[in-house]
């Protein structure tokens, strides 16, 4: 009996140090991850793409601002931002300002339901089975002035819109998509094969919805970037993800992969980002690291 109560005491405080570690050590120990994809034409100059994602900022998340403010440093010649950029009514102002000079540059943006919605707190374990967004009425967060102030400072609003950007040297067409988890996806709206004369074909989506990505796949994009998935939040060392809160298979739940998994060998890259912050529903991180990635764009091999 006191065996018992003993293995159940240490239990109790090892459940309550790794919940402490991943509410207050690990969502907070941002990294950059780094990824080199063949995928230009031949003797193109090198792209470099800086992929944010799923910040959900809320006031307070000072290491996070200060975070995305270092992230100009890298030099990137475009931002692809995946959306679920903000989780509160006075987000949308330290949002932009932590982008600062980055907002400087050529950049793309998409929605995620996070943009539209504020997060209902839920018990962080909740994230592993119940991804479903509670809609109200309307949407309740600043979405329009979010997107305003990208779009003003040029970047192209790729929400259910194609659109034709110049970065770096290379021609791009892009075609984006709003977030399939919330059923705001329109790819009628973006159909029709990619322009086989741009140097790069790029869609953008904030969910990596199997469905949606076909499309893109057979309208022959080279290169897919989403988020949504935050690579699954809490995950099993040795394992990762346990779940990927939409359709894609939870191996590819985060980093640098085809879609699709498998099949002809000029098939699209895909890059999901696992995001930089928990949605505050579920302040935590576990075994998933918060992450922005560096897209190094090159030449195909052969
Ligand atoms: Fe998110």
């Amino acid at each position: 009996m006191r065996s018992s109560l003993r293995a159940l005491a240490l239990t109790a405080t090892a459940g309550a140090c790794v919940a402490a570690y991943a509410s207050a050590v690990e969502r907070n120990w941002f990294i950059l991850r780094q990824f080199e994809i063949p995928v230009l034409p031949a003797g193109a100059v090198p792209l470099r793409v800086l992929h944010l994602s799923d910040v959900h900022l809320t006031p307070g998340r000072h290491r996070l601002l200060s975070w995305i403010r270092s992230l100009h440093t890298l030099d990137p010649d475009l931002v692809v931002n995946t959306g679920d950029s903000i989780a509160h009514t006075q987000a949308v102002r330290p949002f932009l300002a932590a982008l600062g000079p980055l907002l400087e540059r050529p950049g793309v943006f998409v929605y995620g339901s996070n943009d539209l919605y504020s997060p209902i707190p839920k018990n962080p374990l909740r994230y592993l089975y119940d991804s479903k967004v509670k809609l109200r009425h309307g949407p309740d967060l600043p979405w329009a002035e979010l997107g305003e102030g990208m779009a003003a400072a040029g970047w192209l609003d790729a929400n259910n819109q194609r659109g034709r950007i110049k970065a770096g040297d290379l021609d791009i067409e892009v075609g984006g998509v709003h977030d399939s988890h919330i059923r705001r996806d329109d790819y009628d709206l973006i159909a029709g094969p990619a322009d086989p004369a741009a140097d790069l074909r790029l869609g953008v989506m904030h969910s990596p919805e199997p469905r949606v990505m076909d499309q893109f796949a057979a309208d022959g994009y080279d290169l897919l970037l989403a988020g949504h998935t935050h690579g699954g939040q809490v995950c099993l060392p040795g394992y990762g993800s346990l779940v990927t809160n939409c359709g894609i298979d939870r191996e590819r739940a985060q980093g640098l992969h085809r879609h699709p998994a498998q099949g002809e060998p000029d098939r699209p890259w895909l890059h999901v980002s696992a995001g930089l912050g928990p949605s505050p529903g579920a302040p935590s991180r576990f075994s998933c690291r918060p992450e922005a990635s560096l897209l190094t764009l090159v030449p195909r091999i052969g």
